[in-house]
């Protein structure tokens, strides 16, 4: 039995996806940028992904420009929202994804900004009271959040982070790369900036995503070149990836309730299963079904001689999973996240996230491997 329990990391495509990506791919190879009939007709497709993407968004489709993913369009965010608007201080937390921390540390590097980090409770919760300090005690601030942790799964209240940061004047920017077709985010009444989106993690393909820019902000663009994305990211665009990205939403958006309760459903039982099986058994983040994304689950063992093959052990006996741990030594870096809510560095974490293709049968089946591996420990 193979098990893909790693779908925070990608996602298998959905077959219709594919089929609209091949019959682009066979029938629609004008560049959209040429003015000549085979050009057009691929022109309209992107627009009407771009319409698509925004009616379910419920904002305007000239608030949507698309991008080879989420990497991308958070650093287009960041960097330029920063530099045109000449922000001094930014605000995000140790345990965002590196695409955000990363770009917001080469740009204090560079001493563009100076860069504050929100207190994060022992769940990864953010400390909404010091967020409010920090944008008290600072000038207009660029405030970094994400909806739904990568590696931990737990979320971030982004309408109370969005008051916030209306009532400092701040520019919020949210990664919702893992949330993004999980939830029904209403963009006519949050109050955001910046969000993302990475097609791959919704059953779209990879190399495709996007970045929402509220028409109230103007930034400039990080790629120069032609003049495509309305003179917003120059190069010819990815027409698979767009029109695979927007069927990927409309997907998800239409069996969005029904894979929820599915996959929350999943992800209770192995927790259920796990407790009842194997002794010390703990989670990393919040469990909440009310404040955990739904497809993401992250296991503390307990401390075993062979943690460093967890990962190895499970891939042999044909399950995927992520992993990561506090960083136990002065050589081993361990996951930042875990190491930013202060995990106990002596139990191995393994991550498992979950998708509409998983079933019960096959977390039968983990939880057995689990339990033998943890077994075999004693
Ligand atoms: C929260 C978050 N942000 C950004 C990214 C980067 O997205 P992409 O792989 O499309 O560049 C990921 C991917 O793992 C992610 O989980």
């Amino acid at each position: 039995m193979r098990v893909y329990l790693d779908n925070a990391a990608t996602t298998p495509i959905d077959k219709e996806v594919l089929r609209t990506i091949y019959e682009v791919m066979e029938s629609q190879y004008g560049n959209p940028s040429s003015i000549h009939a085979h050009g057009r007709e691929v022109r309209t497709l992107i627009e009407k992904a771009r319409k698509s993407v925004a009616s379910l968004l419920h904002a305007s489709p000239s608030e949507f420009f698309f991008t080879s993913g989420g990497t991308e369009a958070d650093n287009m965010a960041i960097r330029c929202a920063i530099i045109d608007y000449g922000i001094k201080h930014a605000i995000t937390s140790v345990i965002e994804h590196h695409a955000v921390l990363h770009t917001l540390q080469a740009l204090e590097s560079c001493g563009l900004i100076r860069l504050s980090y929100v207190n994060t409770d022992d769940k990864g919760t953010i400390d909404y009271q010091h967020l409010e300090e920090l944008l008290t005690q600072n000038e207009r601030s660029f405030v970094s959040l994400m909806h739904a942790n990568n590696e931990l799964g737990t979320l971030t209240d982004i309408e109370r982070v969005g008051e916030l940061c209306q009532k400092y004047n701040a520019i919020f920017h949210c990664d919702t790369v893992q949330s993004i077709g999980h939830y029904p985010h209403d963009l006519s009444k949050l109050k955001v900036h910046f969000l993302v989106c990475a097609a791959h993690k919704l059953h779209g393909p990879k190399g495709a995503g996007f970045l929402y820019i509220n028409h109230k902000i103007k930034i400039s663009p990080m790629i120069f070149g032609g003049s495509q994305e309305r003179n917003m990211r120059g190069g010819t665009e990815n027409v698979y990836g767009i029109a695979g990205l927007a069927k990927a939403l409309e997907i998800a958006y239409a069996d969005m309730e029904e894979h929820h309760e599915y996959i929350q459903g999943l992800k209770s039982y192995m927790m259920q299963e796990l407790l009842k099986n194997i002794p010390g058994i703990e989670f990393n983040g919040e469990t909440d079904p009310e404040k955990s994304l739904y497809t993401v689950l992250n296991v503390s063992f307990p401390e075993m001689e062979m943690a460093e093959m967890l990962l190895f052990s499970l891939d042999i006996s044909g399950i995927s999973a992520s992993g990561g741990s506090a960083c136990s030594s002065g050589t081993n870096i361990g996951s930042h996240v875990l190491n930013g809510i202060h995990a106990d560095p002596n139990r191995p974490a393994v991550r498992f996230s979950f998708s509409k293709y998983n079933t019960r049968e096959e977390i039968d089946y983990v939880v057995l491997k689990l339990k033998e591996l943890c077994h075999a420990e004693v």
